[in-house]
């Protein structure tokens, strides 16, 4: 059976803009799936310290209690992203970038070893044969802008793990006018239509 994570990141959970879109793509693509949703507004990753990355790089011999529980609470988000054949992610622009929790989420995912791997040509990322879809949601209008900081950083990130076959769906100007809203959201949705198909 095939695997779909949903990581929704909205700070309003599913009433999010982004957390709709991508619960609507799920609904369309979905059948007998087995669905992971992780939304980061109910259950948020904590910030990686010191103490935390310490244990992310201790060897498993060396390892303190605490820092088992720090390494299995990473290999829990990790192991979900190992059974994803498909990731949905809902992303809300927040003050210029991606909602800090997300990058909390990054920041434990990315293991060297476990993740990605360093090789004399470079890192390599482990977390191949898996497609991702991303439904952004701004107030403003960025796309294909270099003021768009989220869509080559979150390309950067998920192709560093291996990640490499993802698909950006926008919904912005929500903050411009009703108008605008009403068009870009229905944009939105038509353009999430015409990804389905390409799931079979
Ligand atoms: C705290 C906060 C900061 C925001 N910052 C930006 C921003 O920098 N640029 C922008 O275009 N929209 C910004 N917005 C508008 C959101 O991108 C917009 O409301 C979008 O729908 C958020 O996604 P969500 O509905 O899934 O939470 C911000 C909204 C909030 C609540």
């Amino acid at each position: 059976m095939k695997t779909i994570l949903q990581l929704n990141t909205s700070i309003h959970s599913d009433n999010g803009q982004s957390s709709r879109l991508a619960n609507q793509f799920v609904a369309a693509i979905r059948s007998d799936e087995k669905l992971i949703v992780r939304d980061l507004a109910r259950d948020p990753v904590p910030h990686l310290d010191a103490e935390r990355f310490g244990a992310f790089v201790a060897t498993p011999e060396a390892r303190t209690l605490k820092q088992d529980a720090f390494v299995a609470y990473s290999d829990g988000l990790i192991d979900e992203l190992k059974q994803a054949d498909v990731i949905v992610l809902g992303l809300p622009m927040y003050n210029f970038g991606v909602p800090s929790t997300l990058k909390a989420y990054f920041d434990h995912v990315a293991r060297a070893g476990v993740t990605f791997r360093y090789t004399d040509k470079g890192p390599v990322g482990l977390l191949t044969g898996k497609k991702a879809y991303v439904f952004a949601a701004r107030g403003g209008l960025y796309a294909g802008t270099a003021r768009d900081t989220q869509t080559a950083y979150v390309r950067e990130f998920l192709a560093f793990v291996g990640i490499t076959d993802v698909e950006f769906v926008y919904a912005e100007g929500l903050a411009i006018s009703d108008a605008s809203k009403a068009a870009s959201l229905a944009k939105a949705r038509a353009s999430l239509r015409n990804l389905v198909p390409a799931l079979a």
